[in-house]
């Protein structure tokens, strides 16, 4: 049997990197948990920011947003950086994540992070007191010690990144492999199923 709980905002498991807008002196950073992958070609991430939100004042400047993607030993700094403002506090200072220059974008990314995602805004649309923030992805880093053996690819065992659960409010790490996907479906007998063979990942 069912429980409705009505409408809601939440969605199990959710990620929770560090987005960083600004340049030079001007840069500030979030924790934000509403965030995806919202086409893969071209690559794009789409998120949404309260309006009264520091760092989206300088997205929205800058045009700029870098998605740095935290290990779980740093959900201390990603905490701060998720209930201290940038309007007050130099959030850099306070929790000595460093920034570093990114490849193409003017926004930094965070060097603690060790997966970031470089973004060029192309979409805002307003949602109430939201802003959706479509950026697309113009280059991506990894930090070698999360890389397969293959050197290509992250294995996101060795990346360990910090999830957030919305209700119960807290950081988990991930749990461990179940199945392998656009794979495991085969097993179930369907003989006249058109399948994809996956051109998400
Ligand atoms: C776990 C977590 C997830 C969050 N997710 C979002 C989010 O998706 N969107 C948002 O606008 N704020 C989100 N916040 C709140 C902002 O990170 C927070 O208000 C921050 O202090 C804003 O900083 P700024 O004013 O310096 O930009 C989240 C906070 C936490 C702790």
């Amino acid at each position: 049997m069912k429980k409705r709980l009505g409408p809601s905002d939440r969605l199990y498991p959710m990620p929770c990197p560090l987005v960083v807008g600004g340049s030079g002196e001007q840069v500030d950073t979030l924790a934000v948990a509403w965030i995806g992958i919202a086409a893969g070609s071209p690559p794009s991430v789409a998120m949404a920011l309260r309006d009264t939100r520091h760092t989206l004042a300088l997205i929205r400047d800058g045009r700029e947003f870098t998605v740095n993607i935290p290990a779980t030993r740093l959900a201390a700094e990603v905490d701060f950086c998720g209930i201290t403002s940038g309007k007050a506090t130099d959030k850099f200072a306070a929790t000595g994540l460093t920034l570093v220059p990114a490849a193409v974008v003017s926004t930094p990314i965070i060097a603690e992070c060790p997966y970031n995602m470089e973004c060029r805004v192309t979409h805002e649309v307003d949602i109430g007191h939201y802003t959706l923030v479509v950026g697309e992805v113009v280059e991506t880093h990894a930090d070698e010690h999360v890389l397969d053996a293959t050197g290509e690819k992250v294995d996101v065992g060795l990346l360990d990144p910090l999830v957030y659960i919305a209700g119960s409010r807290e950081y988990r790490a991930l749990g461990p492999v179940v199945a392998d996907a656009f794979s495991i479906g085969r097993s179930i007998a369907a003989p006249d199923a058109e399948q994809d063979g996956g051109t998400g990942s």
